[in-house]
């Protein structure tokens, strides 16, 4: 039995391409239909009820097109609202947060990890809980990077701009002070993280740069590969695999302006993604 029923993948924005990307690799027989609902970008900076409001939106959107699955390509909807929205659909549902967890818990050698992400994010400290449950002998250090998504949905992914923004975002993680001269994690001198785990699907698209701050004694760590893998599984244990003779296709809908989406994704994907659709979200009823 194979199910040729496309998977739904949900972002804010662009960032859950780098997810989609992954997942077209690991899975080339299976059609997707991607939604970034770039009109509302950034979630990060918003309140819990409107990021669960825009998730619940957006999702419902692609539960009607007949996905048989979901992959909530978004770590502030993952953290914020994976347990209403897995309570919401009668669909198999993954999120970000705990693949991307795992797979930062087994990078780091000397068990100090520093996660980037939104604001939303950082709040919801879900990433410290998921590295903690993966292994409770890990320091998390959260440190939340609001400037870094706006410079992604606008397209600008390298240049003086966005490597100033990146530094500044780095910093309190990489240095022991703050701009203001304050320690912002309290720990014995030499004490640094090996691994920082991007926990935006959007800064995976800084990753050159970030990497060049960074320096080579740092692991960076995503959620797009590890995600991709659990998907994978999912599918598998659940009987919904497509033909693997299959000739998927892939479909993206924006609630944003088609064009500039078309721009973003051909960056990562070449012209293999021709298809963009703007679409408009209905109010979910709760
Ligand atoms: N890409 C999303 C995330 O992983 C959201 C970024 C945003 O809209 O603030 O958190």
């Amino acid at each position: 039995m194979s199910d040729p029923r496309p998977i739904g993948v949900f972002d804010s924005g662009v960032g859950g391409l780098t997810v989609l990307r992954e997942i077209v690799r690991r899975s080339p027989a299976e059609s997707t239909v991607y939604l970034g609902d770039n009109a509302r970008a950034p979630y990060g900076v918003r309140s819990d009820e409107e990021v669960l409001a825009f998730s619940t939106q957006s999702l419902d959107l692609l539960a009607e097109r007949e996905v048989k699955a979901i992959v909530v390509a978004c770590n502030t909807s993952t953290a914020v609202a994976i347990g209403a929205l897995r309570r919401r659909y009668d669909l198999p549902i993954l999120g970000v947060i705990r693949p991307g967890a795992s797979a930062a818990a087994l990078a780091t050698r000397n068990r100090r990890v520093g996660v980037i992400a939104t604001p939303a994010t950082i709040r919801s400290h879900a990433y410290f809980s998921a590295i903690k449950d993966e292994n409770p002998a890990v320091e998390v250090y959260e440190h939340a990077t609001p400037t870094l998504v706006p410079f992604v949905e606008a397209g600008e992914l390298s240049g003086p701009t966005a490597e100033a923004a990146v530094a500044d975002a780095l910093a309190p993680l990489l240095g022991e002070r703050d701009a203001a001269g304050e320690s912002i994690f309290p720990r014995p001198p030499g004490a640094t993280i090996d691994t920082l785990l991007l926990g935006c699907t959007h800064y995976p698209l800084l990753r050159s740069i970030i990497e060049a701050q960074v320096g080579e004694h740092v692991a960076i760590v995503d959620s797009a590969t590890a995600t991709a893998s659990a998907l994978a599984e999912l599918l598998g244990i659940n009987g919904l695999e497509a033909d693997p003779d299959a000739d998927a296709t892939h479909l993206q809908l924006t609630t944003g302006d088609a064009g500039t989406f078309h721009v973003l994704a051909s960056r990562l994907f070449g012209s293999a993604f021709p298809e963009v659709e703007q679409v408009e979200l209905a109010v979910a009823a709760t």
